[in-house]
């Protein structure tokens, strides 16, 4: 059957090309282009942060990817892909609260060992919350994945999803 396009350009959303490798490294190198030239075609913040989630769930198969924006005084749940999730979380509060409060990301190699950890599915084991911050370094809000798998978290990610975190805000 022949889907016809969603938008007058062509739809890159489903055909996003992932490696057949384990190696995180090799997966980030092939998907963070496909990811910038998604951004590229899209000025609004919450369907970049939404195809942002995707592409990257889909890319690492983690437990929970998704973001928290900066509303109000509170992190609100934004775009995500996974199992359902707590809405708001408090400044300070959380390793999401914690890196926005910081303003610097967090690895959480055991959740059971970061004091305060909220806990939204039983099922994670260990954590990554990456901000994203306006041109005046100001965080918006925060990128969290959430893995089943203990220590999932290192270098690798923190370095791409830092870049990813960077082209996220829209240029004026
Ligand atoms: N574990 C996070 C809460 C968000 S969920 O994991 C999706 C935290 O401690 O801030």
């Amino acid at each position: 059957m022949r889907l016809r396009p969603v938008t007058s350009r062509t739809c890159l959303a489903n055909t996003l090309h992932i490696p057949d490798t384990t190696d995180r490294q090799e997966r980030y190198d092939a998907l963070l282009p496909q990811v910038k030239a998604l951004l590229d075609g899209e000025h609004d913040l919450v369907a970049r942060m939404a195809n942002t989630a995707a592409a990257l769930h889909q890319a690492l198969g983690v437990h929970w990817t998704g973001f928290y924006r900066v509303v109000d005084g509170e992190l609100i749940l934004g775009p995500f892909q996974g199992p359902v999730a707590c809405t708001r979380i408090p400044h300070g509060k959380g390793v999401c609260g914690t890196a926005w409060a910081n303003n610097a990301t967090i690895v959480v190699p055991n959740v059971d060992a970061f004091p305060g950890h909220i806990a939204c599915s039983p099922l994670s084991r260990s954590e990554i919350v990456v901000p994203v911050r306006d041109a005046h370094g100001r965080v918006v809000a925060v990128l969290d994945l959430d893995s089943s798998v203990p220590g999932d978290f290192g270098e690798a990610d923190q370095q791409a999803l830092e870049t990813l975190c960077a082209w996220l805000i829209p240029p004026a």
